[in-house]
């Protein structure tokens, strides 16, 4: 029998105290840190954001392949990923930097930009890394309400912080998977304050077929950073990579701090051959989905609501606190989440697989009717 603990979020005394233990962690960390400790290990995990398929079958290979060379730093390896990509996508090899994972390169960001005197722009909801990191470096945080088709609010985010050192777009938006239209981005980067640089953080945008990549106002010159990752769409969240493309002067303002630690070569390799395949990407995306699709059709047929999303995740409206949802769900083995306090009755879920979602589906009913 799983042992059911009463441990929850809902037992910490405030809001804050939850912010300031999730400070520095994060998206899997916090997923693992607030998931109510019920479940067995053939649980249904859809709480993380994580990708059910994982690694590619080439990837898998190269994996196994780069073992012996393991002793080896291979930072020969790291840059000619970094070309790899640069290449697909018409961007400068220079201006791009092979990471471990967009972690790291997010919160060097923050550093780099930001200040008591500079303050930190997000959403809210949003990705909380940067807000957390910020906030306990002191500095000032200013997150802004969503619009009501959940895209950033980029003229309040102006309005709100003329002292900004750094704005943060996360699109599609975690925890909403609902993208800031282009056309918003470049208003934000045409009317920001002087000096202050733009972060845009497209870890979900594979799973889109309408996000536009902010790459041209990299190629542009403009003072804007962008953050790609594999732990999504290409399901290496557990092997680490991802990449930070940005101007050669911004660049060196991030990586200085702390940027240029080696890659595990086990990540390069499997990232090479993710972007070596041609109809990974498409064929991925479809199915995701395709699986989203059917959850969405189910979760309508029966009465619920939802954030249409345009990613690999989803707000659904539990229609009571949120942590009681989870925990009655993971007392029926399926693990979903998490929860912002902005939108306390409603609670984030990932995309698994059709038998995982089928799961989850039988899962929900039972708990809602209950
Ligand atoms: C919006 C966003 N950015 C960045 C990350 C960090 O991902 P990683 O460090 O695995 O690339 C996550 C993780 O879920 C995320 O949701």
């Amino acid at each position: 029998m799983p042992h059911f603990s009463r441990r929850s979020f809902l037992h910490l005394s405030a809001a804050a105290s939850a912010a300031a233990m999730f400070r520095g962690m994060s998206e899997a960390q916090m997923a693992a840190a607030a998931r109510p400790a019920v479940h067995s290990s053939n649980a249904v995990v859809i709480d993380s954001n994580e990708n059910p398929l994982g690694p590619c079958e080439s990837a898998r290979s190269a994996v196994a392949a780069i073992i012996p060379q393991g002793g080896r730093y291979a930072f020969n390896l790291s840059v000619d990923l970094a070309k790899t990509f640069a290449q697909g996508e018409g961007l400068n090899p220079d201006w791009v930097r092979a990471t471990v994972g967009s972690t790291p390169p997010l919160g060097l960001t923050v550093l780099a930009f930001t200040s008591p005197k500079r303050s930190y722009v997000t959403a809210d909801p949003g990705y909380e890394y940067g807000l957390n990191l910020a906030t306990s470096t002191g500095v000032r945080v200013v997150a802004v309400p969503l619009t009501k088709s959940y895209a950033h609010d980029v003229k309040a985010m102006l309005a709100a912080a003329p002292d900004a050192g750094l704005f943060y777009i996360c699109t599609p938006n975690n925890p909403t998977g609902t993208l800031t239209p282009h056309a918003d981005i470049e208003y934000l980067v045409a009317n920001k304050p002087k000096d202050s640089v733009v972060l845009v953080d497209e870890a979900y945008i594979h799973f889109s077929d309408q996000a536009e990549s902010t790459f041209d106002l990299v190629k542009a010159g403009k003072d804007v950073v962008v953050l790609r990752t594999f732990s999504k769409i290409y399901g290496l969240a557990g092997l680490r990579c991802g990449f930070v493309i940005a101007r050669p002067d911004l660049m060196q303002k991030i990586m200085v701090r702390g940027g240029w630690n080696p890659m595990p070569v086990t990540a390069v390799v499997a990232a090479q051959a993710s972007l070596n395949e041609p109809q990974l990407v498409a064929e991925r995306r479809r199915i995701n989905t395709t699986v989203r699709q059917q959850t969405f059709d189910w979760l309508e047929r029966n009465g619920f609501t939802y954030i249409a999303s345009d990613s690999n995740c989803f707000m659904l409206d539990a229609k009571r606190p949120g942590q009681q949802l989870r925990e009655a769900m993971a007392r029926e083995n399926v693990l979903v989440g998490r929860i912002w306090p902005s939108m306390p009755n409603w609670v984030r879920i990932t995309v698994g697989t059709q038998d995982e979602m089928e799961k989850f589906q039988a899962a929900l009913q039972k708990v809602m009717k209950a």
